[in-house]
């Protein structure tokens, strides 16, 4: 039996701290001006001590089921996406989570995409409904990046922010909702964007503490080549398969990294920038969470409604990528 699945509500959370480019010229060497002409960031949310990448999407949760005008109790699975999980490697963010909200018995389980986990954890969870397996889930994308970024590295500590979107998955007729997604990965260039010591590869001793390898390690320039191909190909792949074409599209919510990637990508699919949502101005790159974040702010602002057609896309460590085309539903802000 093949069921659709459609977003039936969202929620986010981002810390309260505010850390401008002006607060961060007092900790590398960089300048306002060098952020917001070469990425289009001007500010980022930042963890409080103790704030955690599951507190947030505790908080995101709870905003989705609520915009769902569900409970906890309609859930029937979590997948959740994070390269900045609570604890080093177990047990799964998903279940502190699962726990926070109130839930147990039901799957919880973490997925490792990076900046491209949300659409993953969309596909994954569109699989579980379309055969009936399940009618809704909670699909997250929460990091705390700050965490994990060489604060005395200039090139990647000013580009990523915290914060956490979750999306309410629901069983709907079929060719509603998620229309098509394609996802992909290529680990021939796992090495360009990696944590390498933490792992089982290179556990943490005492030296590794002592050098920057427990931090996030980035070509950003092979990065930003390997990007602005992939996430117009990525969506164009994406429109193919569900017969769409690029003009038709009301709204384009790519993985919000960088301003020039996303204009890029947007010129070559030939779509005008008043039809792409932008939020990195505020929040810099959050990873998992970014797509989801800016699925819900554009249903808050008016620009997402009922019946439009929106392609979300992303990319990310990995590497990864992908792309899925919607026919939005009604979903309460
Ligand atoms: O979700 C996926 C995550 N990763 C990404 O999306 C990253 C993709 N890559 C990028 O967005 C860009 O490559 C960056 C924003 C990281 C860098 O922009 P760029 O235009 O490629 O700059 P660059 O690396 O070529 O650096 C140009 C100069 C260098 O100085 P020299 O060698 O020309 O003297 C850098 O040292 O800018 C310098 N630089 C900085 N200067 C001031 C690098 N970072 C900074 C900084 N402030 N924060």
């Amino acid at each position: 039996m093949t069921f659709g699945a459609c977003i039936a509500g969202l929620g986010m959370d981002v810390p309260v701290r505010i850390v401008t480019n002006k607060d961060l010229e007092a900790v590398v060497d960089t300048t306002d001006d060098w952020i917001v002409t070469r990425t289009g960031i001007h500010e980022r949310r930042i963890v409080a001590d103790g704030q955690s990448t599951g507190d947030l999407a505790v908080k995101a949760c709870e905003d989705a089921l609520r915009s769902a005008g569900i409970t906890i109790a309609d859930i029937e699975m979590i997948v959740l996406s994070t390269c900045t999980g609570d604890t080093n490697m177990l047990p799964a963010t998903a279940t502190f989570v699962q726990t926070a909200l109130g839930a147990s018995h039901i799957p919880a389980f973490d997925i490792s995409a990076a900046c491209s986990g949300f659409v993953y954890g969309l596909d994954i969870a569109h699989q579980f409904i379309a055969t009936g397996r399940c009618r809704r889930i909670l699909v997250v994308g929460a990091e705390a990046m700050s965490r994990v970024v060489d604060w005395t590295d200039r090139a990647s500590c000013v580009l990523f922010g915290d914060g956490a979107g979750a999306a309410v998955l629901e069983r709907c007729p079929p060719g509603q909702g998620i229309l098509s997604t394609k996802i992909a990965s290529n680990g021939a260039g796992a090495c360009l964007l990696q944590i390498p010591a933490g792992g089982s590869r290179e556990p943490l001793t005492a030296e590794t503490v002592g050098t920057d390898r427990q931090f996030l390690h980035m070509d950003g320039k092979a990065v930003y080549s390997f990007a602005v191909e992939i996430m117009g190909e990525a969506a164009m792949a994406a429109l193919d398969a569900a017969g769409i074409s690029p003009s038709e599209i009301d709204l384009l919510v790519p993985h919000q990294a960088n301003i020039r990637i996303i204009k890029s990508a947007a010129d070559r699919m030939g779509i005008p920038l008043e039809k792409v949502f932008i939020n990195v101005d505020r929040y810099g790159n959050t990873s998992a969470a970014s797509i989801p974040i800016a699925l819900t702010e554009a249903v808050r602002t008016g620009r997402l409604k009922e019946g439009d057609l929106v392609v979300t896309v992303g990319f990310g460590a990995g590497l990864t990528w992908g792309a899925n085309v919607m026919r939005w539903g009604q979903v309460n802000p």
